[in-house]
């Protein structure tokens, strides 16, 4: 992708994600028509759907030659990701949004020929925009962020997990979780994907391990991860399926092995 295209893309993007922020920060207070999806703890608002509907209005008008993967299926069905693919999950923590009125945030991400190229995460309620172009750094509003310390280890990291990883589950005995939150400085759950990579790039968390994410929740904060010199796979260590769910790990270079090592010694 041309650098000119790509800089016009990133402002566009940027001021149709600030656009939708304000909107859903003047709208904070009103009524919420509230339905679940897979389960009764799996929300989603009528604020979800017009976010997403606001960006695939605006994509398919700007760049009708553009594709869109989008959380609640206004954008296409695709079984590739060739050419200019926008990937987007429009609030990224609707619990969040929904209980607490923050910690949730618009995710997109602008993929070309399956290579990120663009990652903005928008904390609406704290007006603080997380944004990457690949090979051009990682910024928090106009503060460029520093790349990782990769002198941490596993003892003083802080990691994002969810209470998932404690219970029951056919990826490792949760004897191997207990150990590893009992291993590690802290665990965090901050209740949105996007914000807890977010953070990661921020170097406020040194990795984030996550049981089952969509592409949605993930392809900003890759981006952005990146530009610290953060790393995202699976949990294997291999290379994520932008089209698929994923168990996901991001984290500090110097961690991830690490972190590896202790999954594969808790397989069941
Ligand atoms: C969810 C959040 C949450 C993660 C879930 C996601 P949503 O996204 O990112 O932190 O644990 O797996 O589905 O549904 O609020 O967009
Ligand atoms: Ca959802
Ligand atoms: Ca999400
Ligand atoms: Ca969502």
């Amino acid at each position: 992708m041309k650098a000119e295209v790509r800089e016009e893309i990133y402002l566009t993007a940027r001021k149709w994600v600030e656009e939708a922020g304000e909107h859903i920060r003047r709208k904070i207070n009103s009524p919420l028509v509230i339905d679940t999806k897979s389960n009764r703890n799996d929300l989603v608002t009528t604020m979800d759907r017009e976010t997403e509907s606001f960006f695939v209005t605006k994509i398919k008008e700007t760049y009708p030659e553009h594709s869109i993967i989008g959380e609640e299926g206004y954008g296409d069905k695709l079984d590739n990701l060739n050419g200019v693919v926008w990937i987007i999950d429009p609030i990224d923590g609707t619990m969040n949004f929904v209980h607490q009125k923050r910690n949730f945030a618009i995710s997109v991400g602008i993929y070309f020929d399956g290579v990120g190229e663009i990652g903005l995460i928008y904390d609406v309620m704290e007006d603080n925009l997380y944004h990457a172009k690949r090979n051009d750094g990682a910024f928090k509003n106009n503060e460029k962020l520093s790349p990782l310390n990769n002198n941490v280890v596993l003892e003083d990291a802080i990691i994002g997990m969810n209470h998932f990883w404690l219970c029951d589950n056919h990826f490792v005995e949760e004897k191997t979780m207990q150990q590893f939150v009992r291993t590690i400085r802290g665990a965090r759950t901050y209740g949105s994907a996007a914000l807890e990579f977010a953070f990661l790039a921020e170097g406020i968390m040194d990795g984030y391990l996550a049981m089952s994410l969509s592409p949605w929740d993930i392809a900003a904060g890759i981006v952005i991860v990146n530009e610290v010199g953060g790393v995202t796979t699976n949990i294997e260590g291999e290379n994520l399926d932008m089209l698929e769910k994923n168990p996901v790990l991001t984290c500090n270079l110097c961690l991830q092995e690490k972190i590896i090592e202790f999954i594969k010694e808790g397989r069941k």
